[in-house]
């Protein structure tokens, strides 16, 4: 077929990029005595639903602490703060993420350093760490993008020589394990997102951090409440980064399918890499050695992205582009005098990445109409 001609229209079937409908249908009947509750008792701030959560929280992340939170975002400013970085201190991070974990080390006047990526796992390229450490570099924070976590053996060693800390931007990937080890039980903090479109969503905003280290965990609950241990008498200024105890009532309920749900997206996962080995056009996503991943996205690296998005949904599939504009091109970061050509891996990922649903309620039916569409695009 010529570049001209246009494509005959695909045979369609809705496949959402997210469906968080069925998942609460199924759920309805274990949530809504749990809301009622919270509600008849009217104790909506720190409520013992709070704690509860994050006691069942710090036992699967593998970690001591955990502290609850109102986002992922603060999470990790709570995590910045909590580990006493100072204005003008550097963070090591990746160029290919989502905004928040470059805007939190910017709103806490610290320096967000880049390093380029691994291009068969999209997470930081830990080769290269250790040459953009100097004087001012006082952490690394690794993303475990996409639900698969980043090398952390190399994080761990560059940070023990150069005495740094290592926040791990786990917001997309809780239940994520490298060898065996959680994501966020590894690094000082480990910082999670419960954005309803995580595999444990919330009912809204919601976060957490996650640490080994007692005086860490006390500092964040202190500055998680305006940085007083008792009220009205305040050591620091924090702020108000509560979860909220109808939040946590609503994700202790759901902590429980987690791993259930992992499996689902798991078991998809392996059906799209087998279905599409053989499309020459389309890289499925590459697993670490060592790593288990929780598939928060099933993303693809494909030719012509735009036009197969496109196609995709006009034949009903719903899909995303994680992340079109790597961070040292964003208008806000000019400031850190870098551009296009910088980081020269995770701008090519940027041009080529496309998510397609992954969710673990997707039908036999559905999850062949993807693949099925994505070859017939190609054909
Ligand atoms: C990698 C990463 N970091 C941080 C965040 C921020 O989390 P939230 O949206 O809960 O503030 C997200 C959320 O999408 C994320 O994907």
């Amino acid at each position: 077929m010529s570049a001209t001609t246009p494509k005959p229209a695909p045979p369609k079937l809705d496949v959402p990029l997210l469906d968080l409908k069925t998942q609460y249908a199924a759920l309805k009947g274990e949530i809504l005595p749990v809301v009622e509750r919270v509600l008849d008792s009217q104790y909506m701030i720190n409520g013992p639903e709070v704690g509860e959560f994050e006691c069942q929280a710090a036992g699967y992340c593998g970690a001591k602490f955990a502290v609850g939170c109102s986002s992922g975002t603060d999470a990790l400013i709570l995590a910045l703060m909590a580990l006493g970085l100072k204005p003008g201190d550097e963070v090591i991070t990746t160029p290919f993420t989502f905004f928040a974990t470059v805007g939190s080390i910017h709103r806490q006047g610290l320096k967000p350093v880049f390093v380029d990526i691994d291009p068969d796992t999209f997470n930081l390229d830990t080769e290269q760490l250790e040459a953009a450490v100097n004087e001012k570099t006082r952490a690394i924070m690794p993303v475990h993008l996409f639900g698969q976590m980043a090398d952390m053996d190399t994080v761990l060693d560059v940070a023990e020589k150069h005495d740094l800390k290592v926040i791990e931007d786990a917001a997309q990937a809780i239940g994520s394990k490298q060898n065996d080890a959680p994501a966020g039980s590894l690094g000082d903090c480990g910082c999670f997102s419960f954005f309803p479109s995580k595999n444990l969503g919330g009912a809204g905003d919601g976060g957490l951090v996650t640490t080994q280290d007692e005086e860490t965990y006390e500092r964040l609950k202190m500055l998680r409440m305006h940085g007083g241990k008792n009220r009205y008498y305040h050591d620091e200024v924090g702020g108000n980064f509560r979860l909220d105890t109808l939040q946590a009532a609503y994700l202790s309920v759901k902590l429980k399918h987690l791993d259930t749900w992992h499996e689902g997206r798991r078991k998809n996962a392996a059906f799209y890499d087998e279905s599409l080995k053989d499309v020459a056009q389309v890289k499925t996503p590459v697993i670490a050695e060592g790593n288990q991943t929780i598939y928060n996205q099933y993303t693809l690296r494909v030719e012509q992205r735009d036009e197969l998005q496109t196609y995709l949904k006009e034949a009903g599939i719903g899909s995303a582009v994680y992340y079109p504009l790597c961070m040292h091109e964003q208008k806000c970061f000019a400031h850190l005098g870098q551009g296009p050509g910088d980081f020269p891996i995770a701008e090519q990922a940027a041009g080529e990445v496309l998510s397609v649903p992954i969710y673990p309620e997707l039908s036999e039916e559905q999850l062949t109409h993807v693949v099925e569409t994505i070859k017939r695009f190609y054909a």
